[in-house]
């Protein structure tokens, strides 16, 4: 990470811009300001295309999944529950690149409630597969956004990236699993990953 910000903020014309005045200094600001949205997209953007192949593992969903929310615990507003059934569940996965997954999920459903409501996070098995659900009781998607969430750069936010879906997306699809989505405007969203269960046998 931060690869691109060494770069961009030793741009030279940035650096050679005159000592601030007051006709100046907001522009420079705005010009940091934009430097720094344009960093953070490269970064994202490099990440992404370094994605490795996935190093398949027994991953137990219920220790991932509370790392996750341990780390990108929602805000007090934010009511959580955490199921997960059986609590030894188990998916073959990458562990790091499925907790890059639950951390957008988890980060998108907060992003989406930011008067406050309830996280419902849901593990189950579901034959030769686990659904991995995040039901959140926030904002919801509109209908006219709906089918264009999943691109890489769409964002709705004022400060979004446009890249966490995309990257969930896609490390789902390198797992031969799915990701699935339903949402009522006003009501809230639910993000579905549907992965491979380990081989209990094995
Ligand atoms: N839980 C959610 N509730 C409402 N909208 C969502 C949710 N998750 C994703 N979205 C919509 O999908 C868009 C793309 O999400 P994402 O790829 O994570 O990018 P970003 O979070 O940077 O905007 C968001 O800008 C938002 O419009
Ligand atoms: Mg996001």
């Amino acid at each position: 990470m931060g690869g691109a910000s060494g770069r961009l903020t030793a741009w030279p014309p940035l650096a050679k811009w005159p000592a601030a005045s007051p006709t100046n200094c907001a522009s420079r600001s705005t010009i940091e300001r934009q430097v720094a949205a344009a960093d953070r997209v490269i970064t994202a953007l490099n990440d992404f295309a370094r994605l490795p192949i996935p190093q398949l593992e027994p991953v137990g969903v219920d220790t991932c999944l509370r790392e996750v929310l341990e780390i990108n615990a929602p805000p007090p507003g934010v009511e959580l529950d955490l199921f997960v059934n059986p609590p030894d569940l188990c998916v073959l996965g990458d562990r790091t690149q499925l907790a890059i997954v639950f951390a957008n999920l988890v980060r998108n459903a907060r992003d989406a409630m930011p008067e406050g409501g309830r996280l419902r996070v849901t593990a189950v098995g579901e034959g030769e597969l686990v659904a991995i659900s995040f039901e959140d009781s926030g904002v919801g998607i509109p209908p006219d956004v709906l089918p264009h969430i999943l691109e890489p750069l769409y964002s709705t936010k004022a400060k979004g990236i446009g890249l966490g879906l995309s990257i969930a997306h896609d490390i789902v699809r390198r797992h031969h699993g799915t990701l699935t989505v339903t949402s009522q405007l006003g009501k809230g969203s639910t993000f579905t990953v549907r992965l491979n269960a380990c081989d209990r046998s094995s």
